[in-house]
């Protein structure tokens, strides 16, 4: 069996292409033939040690293909039967994966006959949008959404949803001209660089600013979120991509009127399994229904590194996913 994996943190060239031993499904557990496996920046970030992970590590966090075993207590589910599956705990990016059952989706009914691609490329990234502005975000119909890293895979998704959930005007920043002019296909109003995002929701808004503000870069930027936001306005924080963060002090929140809130999937699936899943079911009835579409870059397995490479130098766009039956 092949598997993504790196023996020490580092730039994208300590990922591996490995062969191992087929994991077992253990009690609760599902195990899979995977055919496709999505590709996200949380994988970047443990790779390059923002966050700890045990060595080796084999990444993939998401991934789609077939039932292969079910471990003891797993019922509903048959072998050979499609299915797409968080694999929170990493290893999504092999031939064969493991996932808890309650994170494995059957492609079944009105999923039936979904491109396996797509499932495994729309699982974690929509279910995150779908948090984000709904859970976290608290978006009400009619309100400001502004999304950073707007060309990306959450953001292209979150745009798309947002305008679904009745937002108003739905504003996107992205790094250079070639990104928004990508972005701006997913439902977005206006994408500007992060330097004109300021005026631009000031013009879109009569200067009443932003209601929501969906912030996964972090650094220096972030600090400059608040004079965004209008009266109650929620500042969503759910990455890092900059590896720095600033601190706020309380009195922030009162002088503003505003929100600071977050959003953590790893969090939600361990002390809200149900709502997880009412993400991952939305997520995939959205993209098999035609309502959030997912601009994907399908690669072989051996292209992992250069996938990272992409997501690091801000140089990607849409959604990135392995291809395991080449
Ligand atoms: N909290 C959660 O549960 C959760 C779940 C899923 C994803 N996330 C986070 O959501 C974000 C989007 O995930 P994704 O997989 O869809 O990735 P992505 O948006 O496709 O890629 C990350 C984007 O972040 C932006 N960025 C800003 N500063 C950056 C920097 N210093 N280095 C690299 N990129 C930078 C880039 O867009 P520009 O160049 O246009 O700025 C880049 O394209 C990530 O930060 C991820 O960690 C969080």
């Amino acid at each position: 069996m092949r598997t993504v994996q790196f023996s020490s943190v580092g730039d994208p060239s300590v990922l591996e292409v490995a062969e191992g031993v087929a994991p077992e499904p253990g009690p609760g557990q599902v195990s899979l033939d995977v055919s496709h496996a999505g590709v996200n920046f949380a994988e970047v970030m443990f790779r390059r040690g923002q966050f700890p992970v045990d060595l080796p590590h084999r990444p993939g966090l998401e991934a789609a293909g077939t039932v292969r075993a079910l471990g003891e207590g797993v019922t509903g589910l048959s072998a050979g039967q499609p299915v797409a599956a968080l694999t929170l705990a990493g290893g999504g990016q092999a031939d064969v994966a493991i996932a808890p059952a309650e994170h494995v989706v059957p492609l079944d009914g009105t999923l039936a006959g979904l491109d396996p691609a797509l499932a495994a490329g729309a699982l974690a990234n929509v279910a995150t949008a779908y948090g984000v502005l709904t859970s976290a975000g608290r978006l009400a119909p009619g309100e400001t959404v502004v999304v950073l890293a707007a060309a990306g895979g959450v953001g292209t998704a979150a745009a798309q949803l947002a305008r679904r959930l009745g937002a108003r005007a739905v504003i996107g920043a992205a790094s250079t001209p070639a990104k928004a002019g990508y972005a701006a296909r997913f439902g977005y109003d206006a994408v500007v660089g992060y330097e004109e995002l300021a005026a631009e929701i000031d013009r879109r808004t009569d200067g009443a600013g932003a209601d929501l503000v969906l912030d996964s870069v972090g650094g220096a930027y972030r600090e400059r979120i608040t004079p965004m936001l209008g009266l109650f306005g929620r500042h969503v924080i759910f990455g890092n991509a900059a590896q720095d963060d600033v601190s706020f002090e309380g009195n922030h929140v009162w002088y503003h009127s505003s929100s600071l809130t977050g959003y953590n999937l790893g969090g939600v699936a361990h002390r809200a399994p149900a709502l997880l899943r009412d993400y991952l079911e939305s997520a995939l009835a959205s993209v098999a229904g035609g309502s959030v579409s997912v601009d994907l870059t399908v690669l072989p397995i051996q292209d992992v590194a250069k996938i990272h490479e992409l997501l690091e130098s801000r140089a990607s766009t849409g959604k990135y996913v392995l291809d395991l039956r080449r």
